[in-house]
């Protein structure tokens, strides 16, 4: 890493820690409600940051434990407030099934686990991934994981039942038969961020959730007024494109959290 690289980083983890700080020194909603989800829409960063604010102020001790667990040693992306997205989405439609394609190491699908054991209900989990580096035009992943047994690992640390995991591209046809295998309830896009890939995968998706059943699509918030505070991504362009051309008439944006926007099929 070259000099001014060093000092950047060094400059942007010590701003970040003080934004961090200073944003926790408000009270965050002692709730939040199914009626406050189109102000997520309307205000997405202040949606964002009262979801932050409520990650540390109020979320569930197990919750904020896994997150912090796939925070160490690079075994998860995402951030705080996507924990709170996935309470909410869990709390309001406990769902059934469960489909995560882009696995990388689990935090997700076993959050899904998670969420619907504390939530009293049966749910299929079911993750779709090559469970190996391969990236796209904007990710790269460490080489030397194994990434299956990764996840199953991450899986037992919480005691979690084995889920479900297809070692596939989600464009295989073995992947798109397993998609087009059941009405889906939740179904959470976050594999190949190419546009093209993309689209095919939300085109599957999208006739494979039931009605009244949700999407949630990852890495789309450039395309929104979401200003991500420092700590935070707006997305990427692959992502963000396609969910601009979501048809409407099909499809209802009920939730943003950050980059991560939530769709509802009409029924
Ligand atoms: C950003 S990571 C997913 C992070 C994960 N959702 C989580 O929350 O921890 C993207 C994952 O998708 C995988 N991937 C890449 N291309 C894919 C494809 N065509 N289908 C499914 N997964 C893919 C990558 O190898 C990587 O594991």
């Amino acid at each position: 890493m070259s000099i001014t690289g060093f000092i950047y980083n060094q400059y942007r983890r010590v701003a970040t820690g003080l934004l961090r700080r200073r944003l926790l020194k408000q009270s965050g909603p002692e709730r939040l409600e199914r009626g406050d989800w189109g102000r997520s829409l309307a205000s997405p960063t202040e949606f964002y940051l009262d979801c932050f604010r409520f990650f540390h102020q109020r979320l569930a001790p197990e919750l904020r434990e896994h997150r912090h667990y796939f925070e160490q040693e690079r075994r998860g992306f995402g951030e705080d407030a996507m924990h709170v997205m996935w309470f909410l989405l869990f709390r309001e439609f406990k769902p059934a099934s469960f489909l995560e394609i882009g696995v990388y190491r689990g935090q997700v699908v076993s959050l899904a686990a998670l969420l619907a054991r504390l939530n009293g209900i049966g749910c299929l989990t079911q993750g779709i991934s090559p469970f190996s580096p391969a990236g796209d035009r904007v990710s790269k992943y460490e080489r030397d994981v194994d990434y299956l047994e990764d996840t199953l690992l991450n899986f037992r640390h919480f005691a979690l039942p084995r889920p479900e995991l297809l070692k596939a591209f989600s464009t295989d046809p073995a992947a798109v038969a397993l998609i087009r295998s059941r009405q889906w309830e939740m179904i959470y896009i976050d594999g190949n961020h190419d546009y093209e890939v993309v689209c095919k995968d939300w085109a599957v998706c999208s006739e494979s959730v039931k009605p009244g059943g949700i999407i949630v699509l990852d890495d789309a918030g450039l395309t929104t007024m979401y200003k991500p505070p420092l700590f935070a991504t707006g997305g990427h362009p692959g992502p963000s494109r396609m969910a601009g051309e979501i048809d409407r008439n099909q499809f209802r944006e009920i939730l943003q959290v950050g980059h991560n926007r939530v769709f509802q099929k009409i029924a």
